[in-house]
């Protein structure tokens, strides 16, 4: 038999994971005609995600896009679930993964390409294209995703393929039998919301067959990206590194007098610089605006003897870094603000420590929280350190898991395991007003007392320190180390 990989890309199609694995390992060594790295990922991403689901109908819809003004529209983004099983940008697409059926397993609906909307808004991928991206061999026409999905749920043939070159094919009855309904739906998350449309579409089916059972294919995407592949640390690595460019190049550009909005368009110029995007508005926070937490203005003219921190995330493929750096304008930090960088620093430090396989968020989390409280007890900000007293100066995670979504899938307790991202970020937030909002209780008379000598010295101060971590199997590697973050280091990187 010809060596054209046609056989190994019929193993990818039955969607098992040894099969794909098998098929992507020949096409690598004994056929030239190679998956690409991308598709390889998507391949075997879908072969686990069915292996998890186990039966049922696996439905994912594209993102829409989202109106700006007029008939302008925001840049299309993906749905980071649909990209991760697909790794195709594009609106319009859908997506169906059959585990536990007979071929097709998997089957991508793809607009049909039409050149007038191509004239406006760029070329629409062809079957081939849209095949070569994603390693999926059945692609049909989006106009019968409907009718198909209607067959396998209702266990009824349907025979219609957009290429004529290929044989027919029938969807069996695996579906049906089951009658399970996998669409994210992020059921008992804060995301929930996001996945409106998924449960409109789930009650439109459910109408037509009401004999199907809703299944959320949130958790299974949750434990499946949470760990990153080689390719996808990769691409991570890519954006951290291009983010730590632009807080070098930050460092010696920043002067007293400067606009945020001057520093918010050189990062992006060297994020561009370099073909990504950003992952999240870049925050240019200086003197109180640092203590906004998603600041995202970046309009105020910056004066001497300031701090200013910068939040900030190139992204690359989707993959987003998170990297914050504060720093004082003119080159040297003050008295004040080196004793409270040195603190939130110290707390970073002490959650690196924890961080291995086998810990946990949590345990990162109050790793800091030890230190961050004995440095406010200790500069007078809080009169104990065994309350909460600690909130009104940093009320936020040290942590987040990292990747596709800035804000990855994941939770607290998510127990490390080599391959995973998180942010480390302590912070230390000494907004102006933070004392107005206190009860009038008499224990807070008397915390007040104690407290407003500090708050009157560090008031206005704002700082956050983070940077993002790989958890090896020794412990962790720092990925962002190459933008300067201890004092000595940024003020050396400054110059003055
Ligand atoms: N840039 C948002 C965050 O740090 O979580
Ligand atoms: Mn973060
Ligand atoms: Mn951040």
């Amino acid at each position: 038999m010809k060596r054209d990989g046609r056989l190994a890309r019929r193993w990818i199609a039955t969607g098992r994971l040894a099969a794909a694995m098998a098929a992507v390992l020949f096409l690598q060594t004994a056929v030239g005609d190679t998956l690409t790295e991308k598709a390889t990922e998507t391949v075997l991403r879908r072969a686990r995600l069915m292996e998890r689901a186990g039966s049922g109908l696996v439905v994912l819809i594209s993102g829409e896009t989202k109106n700006f003004s007029n008939d302008v529209d925001y840049p299309f983004r993906q749905e980071n679930n649909l990209f991760y099983l697909t790794g195709i940008n594009q609106v319009g697409i859908a997506l169906a993964l059959r585990p536990g059926a007979q071929e097709p397993r998997e089957v991508l609906f793809l607009p049909r390409r039409d050149p007038s909307r191509e004239r406006w808004t760029g070329r629409m991928l062809s079957v081939e294209e849209a095949r070569r991206l994603s390693g999926i061999w059945d692609i049909r026409e989006t106009g019968e995703w409907e009718s198909f999905l209607d067959a396998a749920l209702s266990g009824k043939d349907h025979e219609k393929r957009l290429s004529s070159s290929e044989e027919h094919t029938r969807v069996d009855n695996a579906a049906a039998d089951s009658s399970d309904l996998w669409l994210i739906l992020g059921n008992g998350t804060a995301l929930a919301p996001l996945f409106r449309r998924e449960r409109v579409f789930a009650d439109t089916l459910a109408a037509r067959h009401p004999r199907i059972r809703r299944k959320d294919l949130y958790p299974l995407f949750r434990d499946l990206r949470i760990v990153k592949s080689a390719y996808e640390i990769g691409r991570l690595r890519k954006a951290i590194d291009i983010t730590c460019e632009a807080h070098q190049g930050v460092m010696q550009k920043i002067r007293p007098g400067i606009n945020e909005s001057e520093l918010d368009g050189f990062i992006h110029s060297v994020f561009r610089k370099h073909g990504a995007q950003w992952g999240f508005p870049s925050i240019v926070g200086s003197g109180p605006n640092a203590t906004t937490l998603h600041y995202e203005q970046n309009d105020r003219w910056i004066e001497d003897g300031e701090m200013v921190l910068m939040d900030i995330g190139a992204e690359v493929d989707h993959y987003s870094a998170d990297v914050t750096r504060t720093i004082p304008a003119g080159g040297r930090f003050t008295q004040e603000q080196k004793t409270l960088y040195e603190i939130v620093l110290a707390a970073q430090e002490a959650a690196f420590s924890a961080i291995r396989p086998g810990a946990t968020i949590r345990e990162v989390h109050n790793a800091a929280l030890t230190t961050l409280k004995a440095g406010l007890l200790r500069v007078g900000l809080v009169a104990d350190t065994t309350g909460n007293q600690y909130r009104m100066w940093f009320m936020h995670g040290t942590s987040h898991w990292l990747g596709l979504d800035v804000h990855d899938p994941g939770t607290r307790d998510t127990i490390f395991a080599p391959g995973m991202v998180l942010t480390v970020e302590p912070g230390l937030y000494i907004r102006e007003d933070a004392l107005d909002y206190l009860e009038k209780t008499s224990g807070n008379e008397k915390l007040l007392q104690t407290i407003r000598p500090a708050f009157e010295r560090y008031k206005n101060i704002g700082i956050r320190i983070e940077d993002d971590v790989l958890v090896t199997q020794e412990g962790y590697e720092l990925l962002s180390g190459s933008a300067p973050r201890t004092v000595e280091a940024i003020e050396m990187l400054m110059g003055r």
